[in-house]
């Protein structure tokens, strides 16, 4: 069999992981590798952090740290959570490992010598003030597609397109906020134009990779490709193999997917192999990128270009892109707080439900949600109920019938029935694995104890017990064999679960470790089980509210706004001078409001229900003094009172200590 490379795409080494990343990136290829390591393929799963880019570079100097500060405090962090998750990496390297700076040097050169890449002067923008060339995010301004008025100088995160800072409107300086000037400087380019032809046909003939990605990247190629700048001018990232370069780096996403190349080298230096990696990356290797769909154009045009032009190396068998997961049905999104990190979620859970749920909400190619009732249903009602159930339910009437052990056992028509399901499930998970296919191999599992529940029921070892114990005795043989087979069957989906199923039967060895055909074969009549205990408590009703707060602790607050925006908002104390009701409305008053350099000023307050208008006088409060003025009832409003609104009551905002008029509220 080939020896076969999976990758995760890189995480940035600057933030936690969130349950979108586990569904797209990490837990499809650890299913994945979790089977072909147990299939006997010679499989390596690989992965890094991605640590270079503008967004460290640039956090880091608001910061006043060193970018290596900021992803030496992340790695750990990332690499932690998804091993506690489960995903098992062979090896989790880093983009800043001197064997990836020497890697990505290497591959430059190479294509730099075979002529595909050149170099050539460009105008960019440049900060006067902080005497620098402004890559990517360092130039912040409008959109001139949409409007908006946050965009970078790489993308717009309104209208969600790629974006030269040049295009913006307005720009400005990240970092002090100068308008920058336009400055030439050289810059290296990788000629992508000349793999138009080459990548078409490749992807064109790659039975393994997905409609979804092949159709993004056949239409893009078909729009015509542009060669790459693959340059930045700033010290953060991979220096370029070229003498008299300082000041320049190579652009993070050229550095990025090399780093699968460098990590499969640390492994394999790491093992005492140092030539080892070649196995994988070259002869009969398999290559297999898990990404998500945000980055397809990545990785099915930048890289395999940067691939076939080395000539080193072999192209992706198969680059699998999964669709995005929303959070109660809304986009997530970093900037409202929506979202539910990996982290917070395995400080109240065990890692297989939200295994579970992930994988069996939707096939990878479609969208997905992320609902907390959906989650307990799916906890409860398969988990818990159908599960759970059917092992624990074997288990126990075995310890309490045949003191333990795996009875004696004559089949009927109707046990053996049960034993080739049990042997077609075996062959159509692993074939469902096989072709990515997923939740479709974990739907075929749940059929599985599904029907084994309801064998069991038809079947009721308790009864027969008393009646015909031959019979009882070959319906938990029967069971007992399926119990086995659904542990190892759900090795690769479920491992801490199939290790609590395989110590739970008293076997031996590693279930991870096991060959996926030793998974079938049965457990002999006579085998001493182990003390049977539930595997998933379900979720009572009154747990429920918990859990929900436990899972998502905040609501969605909708979207944010920048300082400067608030700071538009003119807060101050107001002393009230005076006030009255007004004439034919119940629900107005008319107050003259003191806000210090500005003189008072007239108000109409919707506060006429909850204040008399004796009551407010004096009382020094909080209004929005730059509101557009109205007339209501013939009274003009000047200021708006500000209030907080209880569900009966309505409280004015007041200043507690003596502070004067006029005082700004921040
Ligand atoms: O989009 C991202 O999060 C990148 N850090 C992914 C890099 S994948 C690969 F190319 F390294
Ligand atoms: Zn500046």
């Amino acid at each position: 069999m080939e020896p076969i490379i999976v990758t995760s795409a890189l995480p940035y080494s600057n933030d936690r992981l969130h349950l979108g990343h586990l569904r797209s990136t990490y837990l499809p290829p650890d299913v994945y590798v979790r089977f072909l390591r147990r299939s006997g393929h010679d499989v390596v799963f690989i992965c890094a952090t991605d640590e270079h880019g503008t967004p460290i570079a640039l956090r880091a100097e608001k910061e006043h740290v060193n970018p290596k500060d900021i992803t030496d405090r992340y790695h750990p962090l990332i690499k932690d959570e998804l091993q506690r998750m489960g995903c098992s990496f062979d090896y989790f390297s880093r983009t800043t490992d001197p064997i990836h700076y020497e890697t990505t040097q290497a591959m430059f050169r190479k294509l730099l010598d075979k002529g595909f890449i050149y170099e050539q002067s460009i105008e960019l923008l440049r900060c006067p003030k902080c005497d620098k060339y402004l890559p990517d995010r360092y130039v912040e301004g409008t959109c001139s597609y949409c409007g908006f008025e946050g965009a970078r100088g790489d993308s717009c995160d309104s209208c969600g397109r790629y974006l030269r800072a040049t295009e913006l409107k307005d720009p400005k300086c990240a970092i002090c906020g100068t308008k920058p000037e336009l400055s030439t400087t050289k810059h290296w380019f990788f000629k992508l134009t000349a793999f138009q032809d080459e990548l078409r046909r490749w992807l064109e003939s790659n039975e393994k990779t997905p409609d979804n990605v092949k159709k993004y990247a056949l239409g893009w190629i078909n729009e015509g490709l542009k060669d790459w700048d693959i340059t930045r001018d700033m010290g953060w990232g991979v220096p370029l193999p070229i003498e008299g370069t300082d000041g320049k780096v190579v652009y993070v996403w050229f550095d990025a997917p090399i780093g699968y190349i460098s990590s499969t080298k640390a492994c394999f230096i790491a093992r005492g192999d140092p030539e080892g990696w070649k196995r994988y990356w070259q002869g009969n290797g398999k290559i297999v990128h898990f990404i998500g769909k945000d980055i397809i154009y990545h990785h099915a045009i930048f890289w395999p270009a940067m691939l076939m032009g080395s000539g080193d190396f072999n192209t992706p068998e198969a680059i699998i892109a999964s669709e995005y997961l929303t959070l109660e049905g809304k986009k997530m999104s970093k900037s409202r707080g929506w979202f539910i990190t990996i982290n917070d979620y395995l400080r109240n859970f065990s890692p297989d439900p939200m295994r579970y749920y992930l994988i069996s909400v939707a096939p990878l190619e479609r969208d997905a949600d992320f609902s907390v009732d959906e989650f307990i249903k799916r906890y409860n009602d398969e988990l818990a109920d159908v599960l759970g159930n059917f092992i624990h339910r074997t288990l126990t009437f075995i310890e309490r019938f045949f003191g333990g052990a795996v009875p004696q056992a004559n089949l009927s028509e109707g046990d053996k029935a049960m034993l080739v399901q049990l042997e077609k499930t075996q062959s159509e998970v692993g074939s469902a694995i096989e072709q990515v296919k997923f939740r479709d191999g974990l739907i075929s599992i749940m059929a599985l104890a599904r029907d084994g529940n309801k064998y069991l029921n038809e079947a009721a070892p308790w009864a027969a017990m008393k009646t015909d114990p031959q019979k009882a005795a070959a319906t938990l043989y029967t069971s007992a064999q399926i119990v086995k087979s659904l542990g190892s069957l759900l090795s690769p989906y479920l491992p801490f679960t199939a290790e609590r199923i395989s110590q739970i039967l008293n076997l031996e060895g590693d279930i991870h470790s096991a060959t996926w055909k030793a998974g079938a074969e049965p457990l002999p009549a006579g085998h001493k089980i182990g003390k049977p205990e539930p595997l998933f408590k379900k979720i009572q009703a009154e747990d429920i509210p918990k859990v929900k707060a436990d899972l998502i602790p905040f609501k969605d607050v909708g979207p944010r706004i920048k300082m400067d925006e608030f700071k538009k908002a003119k807060i101050a104390v107001g002393e009230v001078v005076k006030a009255e009701r007004i004439k034919g409305s119940r629900d107005l008053l008319h107050l003259e409001v003191d806000i210090g350099e500005y003189g008072v000023r007239s108000c109409v307050a919707g506060i006429a229900k909850y204040y008399s208008p004796e009551e407010l006088v004096k009382k020094k409060i909080a209004v929005l003094t730059n509101i557009e003025t109205t007339t209501l009832f013939g009274v003009k409003s000047e200021v708006m009172v500000l209030a907080a609104e209880g569900e009966e009551k309505v409280s004015l905002l007041v200043a507690d200590k003596l502070v004067p008029p006029g005082s700004g509220v921040r």
